[in-house]
């Protein structure tokens, strides 16, 4: 059996809520487990405020857990340092952020703060290629873009510096339909082409059920069932499940 890209054991997280005087813990991660292999397409499923964007946080080392593990190609990532994490892992927020007025200077950011040269598959013209950017935008203004050309800029950044994982959180729920379509089909085909690791984190069950790939659905901090929305929903006595997948 080959060592899965990413393995998560036992995975817990607590947060600190405050009401009036009094502090509250939450567990908003409990007790996770989850694994994906090399390459593979993932949907992490889930209303709001499931722990969705608490997940990946905590496989970017944005966050750290209260207990439980991660593990990149087999290594413990508490073992890597942060830098070389958000290296191997990126991420890709809900809501695109432009740094720079320059599309240009925007794409050779994080090679930049990570110290690395840019090389022919990482140059700006590529990188726009590869999220279908017309390279004549190299030298315009990105804060003039649209939300959905910002997001996939957003996207071409984050492929900067060759990541072998990609997290995507909820990357088109700030968009319109044609925008979120162009970019479904974006990152599969990424996928598909280069055979890059996805984790694709909704709450929009239409969305998973487009994207055709296997779910992981979490709910209340845990994940409880994988497979195809559709399958979850025929096999499942879950009321909690059956609910959310028959909201669609
Ligand atoms: N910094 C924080 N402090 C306290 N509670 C938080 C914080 N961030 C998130 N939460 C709570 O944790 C839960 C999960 O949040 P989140 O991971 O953002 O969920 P999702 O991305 O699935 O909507 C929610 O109940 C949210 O209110
Ligand atoms: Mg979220």
């Amino acid at each position: 059996m080959p060592v899965p890209k990413l393995r998560i054991e036992n995975l817990s997280k607590n947060k600190i809520v405050i009401e009036g005087k009094r502090r509250r813990k939450i567990p908003v991660i409990r007790d996770l487990s989850l694994e994906i292999k090399s390459g593979e397409f993932v949907i992490i499923l889930g209303p709001s405020g499931a722990g969705k964007s608490t997940l990946l946080r905590l496989i970017n080392r944005l966050e750290e857990p209260g207990s439980g593990s991660i593990y990149l190609d087999g290594t413990n990532i508490k073992e890597l340092c942060t830098d070389r994490v958000r290296r191997r892992i990126g991420l890709v927020f809900q809501v695109p952020v432009i740094l720079t007025a320059s599309v240009r200077e925007e794409l050779s950011l994080p090679l930049k703060l990570h110290n690395l040269k840019v090389e022919s598959d990482n140059h700006p013209e590529e990188l726009l290629r590869m999220v279908s950017l017309d390279t004549g935008l190299a030298d315009r203004d990105p804060t003039q873009f649209s939300l959905g050309q910002k997001q996939r800029l957003a996207l071409a950044r984050s492929l900067a510096l060759k990541p072998e994982v990609l997290l995507l959180d909820e990357p088109t729920s700030a968009l319109d339909p044609a925008s979120s379509l162009a970019i479904e089909n974006l990152v599969l085909k990424l996928n598909r082409r280069t055979g890059l690791t996805i984790l694709f984190v909704t709450h929009n069950v239409e969305q998973a059920k487009r994207l055709g790939k296997d779910c992981a659905i979490i709910i209340d901090g845990g994940i409880i069932e994988t497979g195809k929305p559709e399958e979850i929903f025929e096999r499942t006595t879950n009321r909690a499940i059956l609910d959310y997948l028959g909201r669609s």
